[in-house]
């Protein structure tokens, strides 16, 4: 048979580069629903569960038993549990019933029981049912600032036009590990050049991150990793408690904190006990809830090439996003690591969570072309911003970004990279030159950079941290090589900690360091005329593309 013309150009799409596999629940393969997946039940006796979801304590691993000692409302089980599961979803998708009363209903569910819920919604249902359910009224995104160069400048730079563009958390990472404290330093000062307010963290081993953060480096951590089953938790040297013990540790210096989890790790890591992705999920998003943090960064995150290969699994990633917002917990909602080779899949993968608004519609856009992104390329990178900001006005959404002046980026990135280069001559950390500031303003990435003296850098990041230098340091220096406002800013930022507002659930700041979160700011959204509704000076903004033809 000779080769059809028309299949040949159908298998050289981009789509066709993907990688796909039929549902295989045995290896976990499997979205939404396995054929092992337990039924839902509880028992409770003398103010103790003793049986969940089919094993009775003595069988218990330690994320059942976490999960059951501090995670169910025992008071609400008797009502959750006894409602039909379709019952429940139809709660969800009902714009007539209020956001407390689901969040209430599923309070007293199982991890089975609201696997089950959940896939009796159709994606648009659960789009509807997430428009409600996301804690804060107001949506925002969040954006990755990295570099392949671990250059300081131009994480400064990245970071104050990514601020000027909208993104209201910047979170970095290192390509060589002993950079992290300079990376964090040039983050928190770009951070706060673009617009104040931003909210900053520096994605690294855990016990370096805590560190950075109890010296006034970062204001919030995200990467406190939680998985579904315990051999996989175990493999990372970790329990649910010594996460919950962490999360209080970074609380006792007020700091944010989310957890990450997301479907496919289990795959990945070889142990999913034929479980479904979602089922396993919830059991991740039950610990983050009785660890006590305020929300997660979920939606399979970096392991998106495991759902995006099985039936309805881009179903799944708005499921797992949604479990989250129904257990009252802040959603910064994936959309991060790129999946796949296809424009037209990757555009709708994110329209699930752009259209209803999540917390965080992207916990990590990469305000950096891919080839730059340390955290292996987002789903969306900073050569689409002008896609992203016509989307918002085709469809009137607030996807969180605005359009921003050629003029005004380059005025904020270069303010951005000359204070790094000024903080850190200032406080003997690393040489910045004038060729590197002058580069990293008008650079695309670090294509267009010299390179860095590597390892100075490093020398210089180890020095400062035996130093026990701070972020008062950081402040100092700011106004004393006469950034006065970006020392405001960040010194502003500090005082967060003290205050302790932001964290509440999904609390964002705006640029004048109000707390906008699901206390003062929370989601009422209950169908046409109610909840969060593009307008006044933010719809103004959203049509002001660059690319307008000119009536007068
Ligand atoms: N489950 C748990 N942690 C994850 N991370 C990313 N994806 C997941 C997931 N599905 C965390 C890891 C990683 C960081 C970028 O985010 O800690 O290092
Ligand atoms: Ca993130």
């Amino acid at each position: 048979m000779p080769g059809s013309k028309r299949f040949e150009i159908l298998r050289n799409r981009p789509v066709n580069k993907d990688g796909f596999i039929r549902e295989w629940p045995e290896l976990g393969f499997c979205a939404m629903r396995s054929p092992y997946d337990p039924a839902p039940s509880l028992t409770i006796e003398n103010g103790k569960i003793v049986e969940m979801d089919g094993k009775r304590r003595e069988d218990f691993d330690f994320i059942d038993a976490f999960v059951a000692d501090y995670a169910i409302r025992q008071e609400q089980a008797g009502e959750s549990m006894s409602a039909p599961e379709l019952g429940i979803a139809r709660m969800m998708a009902d714009i007539n019933v209020p956001r407390a009363d689901v969040v209430r209903m599923v309070s007293g569910c199982t991890p089975a029981k609201l696997a089950r819920v959940l896939d009796y919604l159709n994606v648009v249902e659960m789009m509807m049912a997430m428009q409600k359910m996301r804690v804060r009224r107001t949506p925002s995104t969040q954006a990755h600032i990295t570099n392949r160069k671990d250059d300081p400048a131009q994480i400064a730079a990245d970071a104050a036009e990514g601020a000027l563009r909208g993104f209201r958390e910047e979170e970095t990472t290192v390509g060589v590990a002993r950079y992290a404290p300079l990376n964090a330093v040039a983050l928190l000062i770009g951070s706060q050049t673009g617009r104040p307010g931003v909210l900053t963290q520096c994605a690294v081993e855990e016990a370096t991150e805590l560190a950075l953060g109890i010296r006034g480096f970062t204001t919030y951590a995200e990467t406190i990793s939680v998985y579904g089953t315990e051999r996989v938790f175990v493999d990372g040297d970790d329990t649910p408690y010594s996460k919950a013990f962490l999360t209080s540790a970074y609380a006792s210096r007020g700091l944010k904190t989310r957890f990450t989890s997301g479907s496919g790790s289990e795959v990945l890591m070889g142990c999913a006990e034929q479980k479904s992705m979602l089922y396993l999920e919830i059991r991740c998003l039950m610990v983050t809830k009785g660890a006590g943090t305020q929300g997660v960064q979920n939606g399979s995150v970096s392991c998106v090439g495991i759902p995006a290969a099985v039936p309805s699994g881009i179903r799944e990633i708005l499921a797992e996003n949604l479990a989250a917002a129904c257990l009252d917990l802040e959603c910064a909602s994936s959309n991060d690591q790129s999946f796949t080779h296809s424009d037209m899949r990757r555009t709708a993968r994110t329209m699930l969570q752009f259209l209803p608004g999540t917390d965080f519609i992207f916990s990590g856009y990469a305000a950096e072309p891919n080839y730059d992104n340390m955290f292996a390329g987002s789903n969306f990178d900073a050569e689409d911003f002008d896609d992203y900001n016509v989307l918002q006005r085709d469809m009137m959404v607030d996807g969180g970004l605005r359009p921003v002046k050629e003029e005004e980026a380059v005025r904020v990135r270069q303010k951005a990279a000359g204070a790094v280069q000024a903080v850190f001559r200032r406080l003997g950390l690393a040489e910045i030159t004038d060729e590197q500031v002058e580069a990293a303003t008008y650079a695309h990435g670090s294509d267009d950079t010299p390179e860095r003296d590597a390892l100075a850098d490093v020398l210089g990041a180890d020095q400062m941290m035996a130093r026990g230098v701070t972020g008062l340091d950081v402040v100092k220096a700011l106004a004393e090589s006469g950034f006065q406002d970006i020392a405001d800013s960040v010194l502003q930022m500090l005082k967060q900690r003290i205050t302790g507002d932001y964290l509440q659930t999904s609390a964002i700041l705006d640029e004048n360091f109000n707390v906008i979160s699901g206390v003062n700011d929370p989601n009422d959204y209950q169908g046409p005329g109610t909840g969060y509704r593009v307008g006044g000076e933010r719809w103004k903004e959203i049509q002001e593309i660059p690319n307008l033809i000119e009536t007068d």
